[in-house]
C-alpha cells in the first residue's frame, strides 16, 4: 500500500510496535537519518526514540551494499525490531519514508494522537528506483513562495521519494535570489507594482542563508535542489534593475503581465551572467544548474551563442547545465516541454533528457474538466492518469512535473494542484513496473495520508486568493 510501490515486498507474520521503550541504533554516518526519523515521528506519536547502542531499530549505512545503487534501501521488520540498510544517506532517507508509510496513517499528523498502536507490519522490502531523476519544478518567480512553503514541498517530495526540486528563481515578473555584486536584482527586480491591473504590489526575495537552509533541509531528505536562472529571455525583472544589460537598453518596470516579453539579455550581459552564476553555484552545490533558454525573441543565432557560451562556463566550473532548449553542448540536460519531437531529437543527439511535456506534467493546468475546478492555465486538463502515463522514451533520465504560478498564489491552492498528481509521478518513475490500476488501489489509503498531512482534497475558489 506504499506510494511509490517498492520493488519487492514480502509480508512476514509478525510486526513490531514502536513504544516509549523503543530506541534506535546507528552505524557511523547514519545519525542524521535517525534524528530525522525521530523528528518526523515525534509530533504525532510523542515517542522519544533515543539513539543508543542497543536499539531495536537499526539504521545502517554500508557502502558495500552496492546492489542497492545510489538510492535503494533494504528494510526488514519482524517481532525483534526494524533493520534499515542502504549504501547511501539518500537510500536511508527513502527507507525512513517507507517506515512512515508502514505505520498507521495517524503517524503523519502534525499534532499528538493518542490511543494508536504504532505497529509496523512484518515485511522484507528491497527497493530501488527505476529512474534517477524524479523531479518537481516550483515557480517562485511569478508568485513568491515563502521559505516554509518551499520546505513543506521538500517534505512532501521526500515522502514520495521524489529527489530533484527545480526552483524557478527568476522570470519577467520577479527575481528572488540575492547576488551581492548586483544588489538591485532583488531590491528592484524582486517587486512588481501590480499584477494584471489588480493594483496590488507583489514581491519577495530569499536571503542567501534561507537558500542555504533549503539546500541543507533538502539534502537531509535525499532531495537536491536545481536552481534556475532564466536567460536570455524571461529576464525582464533583471532588466528592470539593470536596463543596460538588455538587447535594447530601455528602462522598463518589472513586468506586471503574463506571457512572452520581448525583453532579453544581450550578448554584452555574459559577464554579468557569469557573476550571477558564480553566486548560484556557490549557494547550490548540486550537479545541475538550469539556464532557462525558452521563449526568447532574440534572433536564433544570438540566442544560440548566448546559451552555448553560458553552458560552456557552467561546464568549466565542473557543473552540468540544463535548459528548456538545447544549449549547443551535448552534455547539457534537455527538458522537452513542447512536443515529442523535441525529446526524440535530443535523444538522437545523445543528450541527457528529463521529460517535461506540458500535456502530461504541467500542474498549472486544471486537474479535471469539472467546472468547479479553480481557474488555471487554459487549454488543457492534466489528470493524475495523464501524469502517470508521461511518455518515457528509452534512455531518458526521468521526468518532472512543473508548477507554474501565474494562476496560483496561496499555499493550499499549490498543494491542491500538486497532489495527488505528484504521487502519480512518483509512482510511475520509481516503480519498476508501474501499473495505473494498482496505483489507484493504493491511492485509496494514500489519500488518507495526504489528508493527515492537511493537503486539501478540494479547493474552494475563495481560498485560492489567500496565502
Ligand atoms: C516553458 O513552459 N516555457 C518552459
Amino acid at each position: 500500500m506504499i506510494v511509490p510501490l517498492p520493488t519487492r515486498i514480502v509480508r512476514r507474520s509478525k510486526g513490531f510496535t514502536f513504544d516509549s521503550d523503543t530506541s534506535v541504533r546507528v552505524t557511523s554516518g547514519a545519525e542524521p537519518v535517525a534524528r530525522l526519523l525521530r523528528s518526523l515521528l515525534r509530533p504525532a506519536t510523542g515517542l522519544p526514540l533515543p539513539i543508543n547502542d542497543h536499539g531495536q531499530v537499526l539504521i545502517a549505512l554500508d557502502a558495500k551494499l552496492v546492489g542497492l545503487g545510489a538510492e535503494g534501501y533494504a528494510l526488514t521488520v519482524n517481532e525483534h525490531g526494524v533493520m534499515l540498510r542502504a549504501a547511501t544517506k539518500e537510500g536511508l532517507a527513502h527507507g525512513i519514508q517507507t517506515i512512515r508509510q508502514l505505520l498507521p496513517v495517524e503517524a503523519l499528523r502534525s499534532s499528538r494522537v493518542s490511543g494508536v498502536d504504532w505497529t509496523l507490519p512484518g515485511v522484507d522490502i528491497r527497493d530501488v528506483p527505476r529512474l534517477p531523476w524524479r523531479g518537481f519544478m516550483l515557480d517562485v518567480a511569478r508568485h513568491f513562495q515563502p521559505v516554509p512553503v518551499v520546505r513543506r514541498f521538500i517534505d512532501l517530495m521526500a515522502l514520495h521519494k521524489l529527489n530533484v526540486l527545480h526552483l524557478h528563481l527568476t522570470d519577467d515578473q520577479g527575481w528572488r535570489m540575492p547576488v551581492p555584486a548586483h544588489p538591485l536584482l532583488t531590491s528592484v527586480g524582486g517587486w512588481r507594482a501590480e499584477t494584471n491591473g489588480d493594483g496590488v504590489p507583489h514581491g519577495g526575495t530569499y536571503t542567501r542563508g534561507e537558500l542555504e537552509g533549503l539546500v541543507a533541509h533538502a539534502a537531509e531528505r535525499g532531495v537536491r535542489i536545481m536552481p534556475e536562472i532564466e536567460m536570455p529571455g524571461h529576464a525582464r525583472a533583471a532588466l528592470a534593475a539593470y536596463p543596460d544589460l538588455g538587447v535594447a537598453p530601455e528602462a522598463l518596470p518589472v513586468w506586471t503581465r503574463w506571457g512572452i516579453s520581448d525583453a532579453a539579455f544581450g550578448l554584452h550581459a555574459l559577464g554579468f551572467v557569469r557573476e550571477v552564476l558564480d553566486e548560484v553555484l556557490d549557494v547550490f552545490p548540486g550537479e545541475h544548474v538550469h539556464l532557462g533558454g525558452d521563449e526568447c525573441l532574440l534572433p536564433e543565432d544570438v540566442h544560440g551563442r548566448f546559451l552555448r557560451q553560458v553552458s560552456e562556463y557552467v561546464l568549466d566550473q565542473g557543473r552540468v547545465p540544463a535548459a528548456w532548449e538545447p544549449t549547443g553542448d551535448p552534455r547539457s540536460v534537455v527538458m522537452p516541454w513542447k512536443d515529442e519531437t523535441q525529446a526524440a531529437k535530443a535523444l538522437e543527439r545523445g543528450q541527457p533528457v528529463v521529460m517535461t511535456p506540458h500535456t502530461s506534467t504541467y500542474l498549472d493546468y486544471p486537474r479535471s474538466d469539472d467546472p468547479r475546478e479553480p481557474p488555471g492555465q487554459p487549454g488543457y486538463v492534466v489528470t493524475s492518469r495523464d501524469v502517470y502515463h508521461v511518455p518515457l522514451p528509452d534512455g531518458v533520465l526521468g521526468a518532472q512535473c512543473q508548477l507554474w504560478t501565474e494562476h496560483v498564489r496561496a499555499k493550499d491552492h499549490l498543494e491542491y494542484l500538486a497532489f495527488p498528481r505528484l504521487a502519480a509521478l512518483a509512482d510511475t518513475l520509481w516503480s519498476q513496473r508501474p501499473e495505473w490500476e494498482g496505483f489507484t488501489t493504493r491511492m485509496r489509503l494514500h489519500s488518507s495520508r495526504l489528508a493527515a498531512l492537511s493537503i486539501p482534497a478540494e479547493m474552494r475558489r475563495e481560498r485560492c486568493e489567500h496565502s
